[in-house]
């Protein structure tokens, strides 16, 4: 079976193809950074026009690189949420449009759920399993119990690690997205030259709730007192090491907590997945990888170009629904607001 996979909820239009044997036939991609770039952040109109203009050149991609056809495509599945509602129209419109005059299924995707199972497109992972999602728009701890039955443990109470990622970033004066600016920056960095807060760690063991706009707003404010020495390299390099190590000192506490707290609520589990855009960090990986192991669990993190956002993991989430007998009406409305946990409430 193959299944055409279109994602269009933030500023990446992607459209892919991949088959039931796991195999990921074609996965285009443009991202629209250098649009967003002189705003430091995602403008929805902007980000609306541009999908509409690239959508039909990524799908015409898609099926050239992989040598496929429409004729050749079984199953249609689209991002409907959660995200911005020009993309979300972009994307369904397109995907809904295709469904109709061939008429082939449609499968509505949670993007939350192309994150936490693009790890059993790239790996053999048996449901239950732990999983961190970190990306640009949620930090969030979910166990999942098979598809479509997913426990919302904990998650940030305000700012998304992404999003302060990329304003530490802004601040720097780096590109934009700041978190592979901020990693790069790190590298040659002293991690230890800043002390930074953080946050909700002398919490119960049992809170797995994050927050990181305490922190973001703190380096900004750092930022801003050290006029004379922001553009210094070091001190750029020493305040993302030192900022990219406390992300990666709270997410490793909580991931621990996590970990333990599944291990006595919810039923046996072997595996924990981390997920999206922030989980390509290679510092962050290094860590999450160590500490699962150690926790006796093993990890599970997605390829760096799938963690961020793309089509293959819609396809890939829209196979694993149609398969135990999900399908989604054409009726199906974008929802810019659509907690994971809720699965197909809305259908
Ligand atoms: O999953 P994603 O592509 O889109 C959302 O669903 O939000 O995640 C994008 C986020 C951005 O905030 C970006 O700065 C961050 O992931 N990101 C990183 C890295 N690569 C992407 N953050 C830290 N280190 C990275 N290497
Ligand atoms: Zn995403």
């Amino acid at each position: 079976m193959k299944i055409l996979g279109i994602e269009s909820s933030c500023d990446d239009t992607s459209v892919a193809i991949v088959n039931s044997k796991k195999q990921i036939l074609s996965n285009e991609r443009i991202s629209q950074d250098e649009i967003h770039e002189s705003y430091q952040g995602v403008v929805p109109e902007l980000a609306a026009r541009n999908h509409v203009f690239q959508i039909d050149r990524m799908a015409k991609k898609a099926f050239k690189m992989s040598g496929l056809s429409l004729n050749n495509i079984d199953i249609i599945a689209a991002t409907a949420g959660p995200g911005l509602i020009g993309g979300l129209l972009v994307g369904l419109s397109f995907a809904k449009t295709l469904a109709q005059v061939k008429k082939l299924p449609f499968i509505a995707v949670n993007h939350l759920e192309g994150h936490v199972l693009t790890a059993r497109l790239v790996s053999e992972i048996k449901f239950p399993y732990l999983v961190l999602l970190i990306s640009g728009g949620h930090s969030n701890f979910y166990f999942l119990k098979n598809i479509n039955d997913y426990a919302f443990m904990g998650g940030t109470l305000d700012d998304a690690v992404g999003e302060a990622f990329d304003k530490v970033g802004k601040a720097l004066g780096l590109k934009f997205p700041g978190g592979p600016e901020v990693e790069q920056k790190a590298l040659k960095g002293n991690e230890k030259a800043f002390i930074f807060p953080k946050p909700l760690l002398r919490k119960a063991d049992t809170d797995l709730n994050l927050s990181f706009s305490g922190l973001k707003s703190h380096i900004i404010k750092l930022v801003k007192n050290n006029k004379s020495n922001l553009l210094s390299e070091n001190f750029i390099e020493d305040i993302s090491a030192s900022f990219q190590k406390t992300i990666s000192d709270i997410l490793i506490n909580k991931l621990e907590r996590a970990i333990k707290y599944s291990n006595t609520k919810f039923p046996a589990y072997e595996s924990v997945v981390v997920a999206g855009g922030v989980a390509s960090n290679a510092y962050l990986r290094k860590n999450f990888i160590e500490t699962i192991t150690n926790s006796n669990k093993k990890p599970y993190i997605p390829p760096a170009n799938l963690c961020t956002d793309n089509g293959a993991m819609i396809a890939w989430a829209g196979y694993e629904r149609f398969k135990l007998g999900f399908e989604s009406s054409l009726n199906f409305k974008a929802l810019p607001r659509w907690p994971l946990e809720k699965g197909n409430f809305y259908e």
